[in-house]
């Protein structure tokens, strides 16, 4: 999720391309950087933290009138957000340099080649590989050393390139990141994001996954990468204002956030799991097999919606690895005695990494001498430096201040958890294990599939209800805390009363609110525990409540019951049903709360990351 800015043209280069970063640090604000050139030579700088540090490095713009130049503010995936690691990234001589938004899968091992062949490399970066492995193939055709470079890498990107030895030119490239194009009137631009380029061009160019562009001052050349065989790709001509195009067109970041969830569970899996062989790959977990093999109890450790993440992940992790988990609420479990030690595994789930009671857990937890692996979401905050190792979730930067795609990126990283201690410690078939990774792999686009269609049902259905004032979410085993989810969204963003409950605990007392006043939100997925759930739908019925259950597609029994009913796409296996699931719920949230003219991405009381107790 980091942010790119190209720019080719007539006047200075650097000040379009502060503004441009600027517009841009939605995207991600740990470094920023630029490059550009300077008597024919490349010169860059680069400065952790946010835009402003750069800003009074370059002085504001006024050091160069170099007219091309390449900038990158960003949201840190491999490595720590140091300035070492800050982009532009260069090659061994200083020739080219490079910014890049995404991530290179098999970095590692093309870094380990690379260093074989005399390459230095100077940050723990990805993209670092890029420049180098362009350099590798740079005679004198900067665009034919691209092409070749990616014809070796595996992963997502989009990158900008600027070489001392065309001067006037500008490479792009994308596969799987946002990259878009501006064409000016004797200037052309890149960016990730298209707020970057409104002052200067309305007229935008998407570029597709696999085009290459080449970039001069009065023209734009488009290629595929793999066949270089040249293809037309239209400028359109935007016409949202700047605080719309933040949003990429969408009412409020959640939205964003929520449209964003195919791409950001893709990107949390990508490269950890082979779907092929069924492995899973968590090198972040530096525990040896027999350290694993010593544990007896895992404590998934987090406040909030990360702690119903963490209440999920107890069902997988039971049930495929065979160890005991305790889900604690960061805020108890620092008060209480106890009973860790090096045994036991402490996993802190945080999307920030700065929540205190999640850190003064953790904090507790090393104390007793427990081994603690984070599960976070930003690269360099203080649970990740305090952890012995984290798996990041890479869902991008979080503006909501409701959890969207944090939620489902960490549901991501705890079935990958979930499926590698099953394969370390063998409590799984090989062959279950693999069908549990090609059904996280189909999650991206099951979800991506129907996305529109479940937004359109969850609007209809906002009309009807944004005026009641108390709801209740049921659900059954992994939809249990997919019904808590769910009353959660609710309630921050729209301030409606709303409670999550096990289904099967209805008899024991919330029963006794089911009324016309009250709609139950039931979560009704075809798992082992359906008739069940459907029997508690019928105990509302028959108590004249409304319910509004949330029921697969083909499911005909559940409209005999329901007066609502959301449909979702029907999978298989009941394990990645909570993942689609999840979706409606943070619709329905969305859209009552806009009826109710909410400040979605901002509600009252609340702070995106809670650093006091
Ligand atoms: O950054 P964290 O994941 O540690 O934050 C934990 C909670 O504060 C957070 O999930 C909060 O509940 C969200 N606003 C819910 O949408």
């Amino acid at each position: 999720m980091c942010g790119i800015v190209g720019y080719v043209g007539s006047k200075p280069a650097l000040p379009v391309l502060l503004d441009g970063l600027a517009r841009l640090e939605y995207r991600g604000y740990d470094s920023a950087g630029v490059a550009w050139l300077k008597d024919g030579e490349v010169q860059r700088m680069r400065c952790q933290g946010k835009l402003v540090g750069l800003r009074d490095m370059v002085q504001g713009g006024k050091i160069s009138d170099c007219p091309i130049g390449i900038g990158h503010t960003r949201w840190a995936t491999h490595g720590a957000p140091t300035e070492e690691n800050a982009h532009p990234h260069t090659d061994c001589k200083g020739k080219l340099v490079v910014v890049h938004n995404g991530i290179i899968e098999n970095y590692f091992t093309l870094r380990n080649q690379l260093r074989e062949e005399g390459h230095t490399f100077v940050s723990e970066t990805d993209t670092e590989v890029l420049a180098h492995l362009i350099e590798k193939y740079l005679e004198n055709d900067i665009v034919e050393a691209v092409r070749r470079c990616l014809a070796e890498v595996e992963g997502a990107f989009a990158m900008g390139v600027l070489w001392k030895g065309a001067p006037d030119k500008l490479v792009a490239a994308r596969k799987e990141s946002p990259l878009v194009l501006g064409a000016g009137k004797g200037e052309n631009f890149m960016a990730s994001d298209i707020p970057a380029l409104l002052p200067y061009t309305r007229e935008i160019i998407f570029l597709e996954d696999g085009d290459l562009a080449v970039l001069t001052k009065d023209s734009i050349e488009i290629s595929r990468i793999d066949t270089g065989e040249s293809v037309e790709r239209e400028a359109k001509t935007i016409s949202w204002d700047a605080t719309a195009a933040e949003k990429a067109g969408y009412r409020h970041f959640m939205l964003k956030e929520i449209y964003e969830q195919p791409q950001s569970v893709l990107n949390t899996f990508r490269g950890r799991i082979i779907p092929e062989t069924g492995h899973v790959d968590l090198p972040e977990i530096k525990l040896s097999n027999e350290e694993l093999a010593k544990i007896s109890r895992i404590v998934l450790l987090a406040c909030g919606t990360s702690w119903h993440a963490g209440l999920v992940a107890k069902y997988w992790i039971e049930e495929w690895a065979g160890i005991p988990v305790e889900v604690e609420l960061a805020s108890e479990f620092r008060y209480r005695r106890l009973l860790v030690n090096e045994t036991v595994l402490v996993v802190p789930i945080s999307q920030s990494g700065e929540t205190a009671d999640t850190l003064a857990g953790l904090r507790i937890a090393r104390k007793h001498g427990s081994p603690v692996i984070a599960i976070c979401n930003v690269v360099g905050s203080t649970i990740t430096r305090e952890s012995d190792g984290t798996i990041y979730t890479h869902a991008g930067p979080e503006i909501g201040v409701a959890s969207t795609k944090a939620f489902t990126s960490q549901l991501t990283a705890l079935y990958i958890l979930a499926l590698f201690l099953a394969q370390t410690r063998n409590t799984m078939d090989p062959a279950a294990r693999a069908e549990k990774i090609r059904a996280l792999s189909e999650v991206p686009r099951i979800i991506e599939k129907r996305l529109e269609e479940m937004h359109q049902a969850c609007t209809e259905l906002s009309d009807e209800f944004y005026q009641y004032r108390d709801f209740l979410y049921l659900g059954r085993h992994l939809h249990f805390p997919i019904a808590l989810e769910g009353a959660l969204k609710l309630k921050e963003i729209s301030y409606i009363h709303a409670e999550g409950y096990a289904a099967g605990e209805m008899k024991h007392g919330p029963i006794a609110l089911i009324d016309r006043n009250m709609p139950v939100v039931a979560l009704v997925p075809r798992d082992h525990v359906y008739e069940k759930m459907v029997s508690n739908v019928e105990e509302v019925r028959s108590r004249r409540g409304i319910i509004i259950a949330v029921a697969e597609d083909g499911d005909n029994d559940i409209s005999r019951v329901a007066q609502h009913v959301i449909r979702v796409p029907a999978t298989k296996d009941p394990a990645i049903k909570p993942f689609i699931f999840t979706i409606p719920l943070q619709l329905i949230a969305y859209e009552i709360a806009f009826a109710r003219g909410c400040d979605v991405d901002q509600p009252r009381n609340l702070a995106k990351s809670v650093t006091v107790e």
